[in-house]
């Protein structure tokens, strides 16, 4: 007999026994009512998911349930619930919600953060907080922030002051990006891949290949995985993957032995990340995989989200042409116009920090945080979130949110100098990196460098739009992958305000 016509009818009965078994045993938050197979999936714009939660809110309230194929998502798009999730109700949504490829990738959750929160967690974090991001190791950096903005200006210089580019506009990011993942690498790996001239050594083509490939892989499996009956799809793929993590782990185990050979000649070897995690392996009882996958994810964490927030923040500067010339006259008056910024200059430039801050505010480059998941059933708002329920803050509606900010949509870097507004996770009207356990650990390194670059491609150029472009022209439209970019690139034309001297970036370790 042929059951395949009742497939469907299997489908929807075991779907709507399901429904009503979690409605009569849950009070769940409100939300669209789901479709079988793929729950809400059709009131989710691929790339604005965080725009289509907000709009759902606005109809079913702060909390709502939005599932996501037969995933449950509870999304929460206000500062008190979100402090409920973040801070009262941490100890149970500390977990990550970890799709298919992401587990392959982590093998199953061995970084830091992909992990879930137990043991292997808090002596990962406690780990990277000593050997990245402590205050001691912050100022031990700076030499490598300092360098690369200045490579990254001695590099808008040259092409800004090629004829060939009179009156053109440059694509910032093309400038941003390699900062980025130059600043990354040196942290984690100890070295550049690419020479201050931009020529790329053979382990930097991998390197990319490696980070190109695995965007790609995390999109197409990810997306499968939705789909309870896709998910035969993901296992057909799972042999290219593990191909791609082979490869991956050869890329580190080859800096693993690199430094060893390197450590023999010359007696020391670098200090670098991977290093530390190898010599810290039997005190901490770290695993191999561990040892493999943690600096993986420290590059893929810290690379975007830098270039993103400085690039939205250039988009809102030049937006706003007094903002430049007020950022500008601060600059102006602390630094004077024969010498470059340094990073302790900062300390004295308070605007400068706001302008920051409101550029986390209205375009923070994770809009939706990470995801949390619920390690048993909790309480929020009222409502009941079942254990294994993915718990997302929508930060971006937050920082839009009209009941707690005056012209949420203005870009006014002002409002935090008329009121001392935290950023780095107290106050939940602004929450770019989080807060409570899972809050990033990288706030001050990233701080001091998007500020950095900020103030150095302000005083250092004035930046215009070409061919009698408007400001209110520049295309703000925001397209989420991994992290929220411009959807199209910005676009402007540097004018070099100081001595050419002061472009001019000599480096000793390149
Ligand atoms: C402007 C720059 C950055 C922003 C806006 C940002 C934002 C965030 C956010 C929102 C989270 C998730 C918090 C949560 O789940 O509640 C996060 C986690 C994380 N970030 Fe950042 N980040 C930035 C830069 C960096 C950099 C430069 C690094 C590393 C070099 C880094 C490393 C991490 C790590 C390791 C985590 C996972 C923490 C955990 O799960 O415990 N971030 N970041």
């Amino acid at each position: 007999m042929n059951l395949l016509p009742l497939l469907p009818i299997t489908i929807l009965f075991i779907f709507l026994v399901h429904r009503v078994f979690q409605s009569l045993k849950f009070k769940l938050p409100p939300g669209p009512y789901p479709w079988p197979v793929i729950g809400n999936l059709n009131k989710l714009k691929p790339n604005q998911i965080h725009i289509s939660y907000f709009e759902l809110s606005q109809i079913y309230g702060p909390i709502i349930s939005v599932w996501f194929a037969s995933n449950l998502d509870v999304v929460v798009s206000n500062a008190e619930l979100a402090k409920e999730v973040l801070k009262d109700k941490d100890q149970h949504l500390a977990n990550r919600h970890r799709t298919g490829p992401i587990s392959i990738m982590t093998k199953n959750g061995k970084d830091l953060i992909w992990a879930d929160y137990g043991p292997h967690y808090v002596k990962v974090r406690k780990i990277c907080t000593l050997e990245l991001f402590s205050p001691k190791r912050i100022e031990a950096f700076r030499p490598i922030r300092e360098e690369e903005v200045r490579i990254m200006i001695e590099s808008i210089f040259k092409d800004c002051i090629d004829p060939k580019n009179h009156g053109k506009s440059l694509v910032l990011r093309k400038y941003l990006g390699p900062l980025a993942f130059n600043h990354v690498s040196r942290l984690v790996f100890a070295q550049r891949f690419e020479n201050k001239d931009g020529v790329m050594n053979k382990q930097l083509l991998e390197f990319k290949a490696l980070v190109a490939n695995e965007f790609k892989s995390k999109r197409i499996l990810g997306f499968n995985e939705f789909f309870w009956r896709l998910n035969w799809m993901s296992r057909l793929q799972s042999n290219t993957f593990s191909k791609y993590l082979a490869r991956r782990e050869k890329f580190i185990q080859d800096i693993i032995e690199e430094h060893i050979v390197e450590g023999k000649k010359s007696g020391v070897a670098k200090h670098h990340f991977v290093n530390t995690l190898f010599s810290l392996k039997k005190e901490y009882d770290l695993s191999e995989d561990t040892i493999k996958v943690l600096p993986w994810g420290m590059v893929t964490a810290g690379m975007d989200t830098i270039a993103i927030a400085a690039e939205w923040a250039m988009a809102n500067i030049i937006k706003n042409p007094e903002v430049q010339q007020k950022a500008q006259l601060e600059l102006d008056h602390v630094i004077g116009l024969d010498r470059v910024m340094v990073e302790s200059d900062i300390s004295n430039l308070p605007y400068l920090q706001c302008v920051v801050k409101e550029a986390l505010r209205l375009h923070p480059p994770t809009p939706m945080l990470l995801p949390h998941r619920a390690s048993a059933n909790v309480k929020l708002g009222g409502y009941d979130i079942p254990k294994g329920t993915n718990v997302h803050v929508n930060a971006w509606a937050i920082g839009r949110d009209k009941m707690v900010w005056k012209d949420p949509l203005k870009f006014r870097p002002e409002r935090f100098i008329e009121e001392e507004i935290d950023v780095k996770g107290h106050d939940f009207r602004v929450l770019p990196f989080g807060a409570g356990r899972r809050i990033c650990p990288a706030i001050q390194l990233s701080m001091n460098l998007v500020t950095s670059m900020l103030g150095h491609l302000l005083h250092q150029f004035n930046w215009k739009l070409a061919n009698g472009m408007q400001p209110e022209e520049i295309d703000m439209e925001e397209a989420l992958g991994l992290v929220m970019y411009m959807k199209t690139p910005l676009q402007a034309v540097p004018i070099a305000r100081l001595p050419s001297h002061l472009y001019k970036c000599v480096t000793e370790n390149i």
